[in-house]
């Protein structure tokens, strides 16, 4: 049986679930393959860090070069993440005619289109399923099975810090500072949790997905991100009380030449699918013209999911040497489609104020939202001594009248404090 090497670039939580799901089922694998699928060589720089799998010491080196110039070697797996050096590694790895496999979502988001060029012209394969939605196949069906489709909608819950964060800010009624340090002390989020909390690991995701979805270079910096830290546990209880649940939503769609893709909290209504995904699963929502609605549901990260993903590139990329058809699957990113502000989108909001309890009131701030065109769908007024609090829903309205309105209501003596502004995702 042939064997096909591979060389693994950092053994941390991904390069590690890698190596224990392929000794797993190592068998297995080589039969549904007709080959053996061989760890040759391993890459970290610390070689003593206790780990769950063990190597054989020759196979062990903390030299990545030697690896990726090493001819035995069939395929990289790029999983020490960040962008230096694994970008220069990559394309080392592809223009010595090594097939790659990576999980970095990061540097596929910012330098993906280079180094899928890099892999057109040395007709390798650069194969990247674990960077979105960890253990879930997403990008493959987008690739592949789903390739009849015009892609009307994507909806994803894809960073399972913040969904953990939201879903315990919402049974349990804590503030995000407290749920936060929670999820910290077990090992659900970073000490430095910016890129989740901020909404940036999102970004990233969304920005291969649409990529792939709408054949379009996708610039990150284009893609308008939120994160979660505004939203209290107020709002969460207000959204429960009006039928909706608070996620943070990755959202993409085509519309009027350009595409749409943004990253913030969204109110979701209890009934969407995605409305009942919670925890640290993660999920992707999307609208195809023939197939429909669709949702991928799954572990989005996390050591043994994830490997599980990168094998199954690996596999297919060892199927494409084994057949001579490396490069076969090339960028499709073929249209060069404006990113819509998110100024001129139209969406429905919800608005938490905390005005002056006096009679006109109500009427005035009305006046307002009317001269910017924002016309309200339902007001809910909750009184405490001589302040109101008011949540609005509005009518489906473009973003910058609603911030225009909220600009105007700022400066008003009865309106002490504009403590929310949140989207509804509906359809
Ligand atoms: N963790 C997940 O569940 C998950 C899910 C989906 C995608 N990903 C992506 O997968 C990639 C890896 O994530 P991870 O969680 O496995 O990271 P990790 O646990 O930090 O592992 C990375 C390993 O690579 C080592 N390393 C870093 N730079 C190196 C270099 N220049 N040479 C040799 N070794 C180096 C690190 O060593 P030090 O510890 O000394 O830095 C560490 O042992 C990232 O791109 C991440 O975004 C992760």
């Amino acid at each position: 049986m042939r064997s096909i090497n591979i060389g693994i670039l950092g053994l941390g939580t991904v390069g590690c679930g890698t190596a224990e799901l392929l000794q797993r089922n190592a068998e297995l694998i080589s039969r549904r393959v007709g080959a053996d699928i061989r760890i040759a060589a391993v890459v970290d720089r610390d070689l003593e860090r206790p780990r769950p799998v063990s190597f054989p010491p020759e196979s062990m080196t903390t030299d990545a070069r030697r690896v990726i110039a090493d001819p035995d070697i069939d395929i990289i797996v790029e999983v020490i993440g960040g962008v230096h050096p694994a970008r220069e590694f990559i394309i080392e790895a592809l223009q010595q005619g090594k097939n790659v496999v990576t999980a970095n979502k990061e540097l596929i988001a910012k330098h993906g289109s280079e180094i899928l060029d890099v892999a057109g012209r040395y007709g390798r394969d650069f194969l990247f399923e674990a960077s979105v939605g960890g253990g879930i196949p997403i990008i493959g069906p987008l690739k592949s099975s789903l390739i009849a489709n015009r892609i009307e909608k994507i909806l994803g819950i894809v960073n399972g810090t913040t969904n953990y964060i939201l879903t315990s800010m919402s049974s349990v009624g804590k503030d995000f500072a407290d749920v936060l340090r929670e999820a910290q002390a077990m090992g659900y989020a970073e000490a430095d949790p910016t890129s989740d909390v901020d909404g940036y690991d999102s970004a990233y995701k969304l920005a291969i997905l649409s990529a792939i979805a709408f054949n379009t270079r996708i610039r990150i910096e284009d893609i308008y991100c939120e994160g979660i830290r505004g939203i209290s546990s107020k709002d969460i209880a207000y959204a429960a009380e009006l039928g909706y649940v608070i996620k943070l939503l990755a959202v993409a769609r085509p519309f009027d030449g350009q595409v749409e893709a943004r990253v913030h909290p969204a109110m979701l209504p209890v009934d969407h699918p995605l409305a009942s995904v919670n925890d640290v699963f993660n999920a992707v929502w999307l609208r195809g013209d023939g197939v429909g609605d669709l949702m991928f549901y799954g572990r989005g990260a996390g050591s043994l999911p994830t490997g599980s993903a990168i094998i199954g590139d690996v596999v297919e990329s060892a199927r494409n040497i084994i057949n001579g058809a490396s490069g076969r699957i090339s960028c499709t990113c073929f249209d060069k489609l404006n990113i819509r502000p998110i100024s001129d989108i139209s969406l429905k909001y919800y608005l938490r104020l905390q005005v002056a309890d006096k009679p006109g009131v109500l009427a005035s701030l009305a006046g307002v939202l009317g001269d910017h065109t924002v016309s309200i769908s339902s007001v809910v007024q909750k009184s405490g001594g001589d302040m109101a609090e008011l949540v609005i829903i509005t009518h489906e309205v473009e973003e910058k009248n609603v911030q225009a309105a909220i600009g105007v209501l700022r400066e008003m003596n009865y309106v002490s404090e504009v403590s929310s502004l949140i989207r509804l995702e509906e359809e």
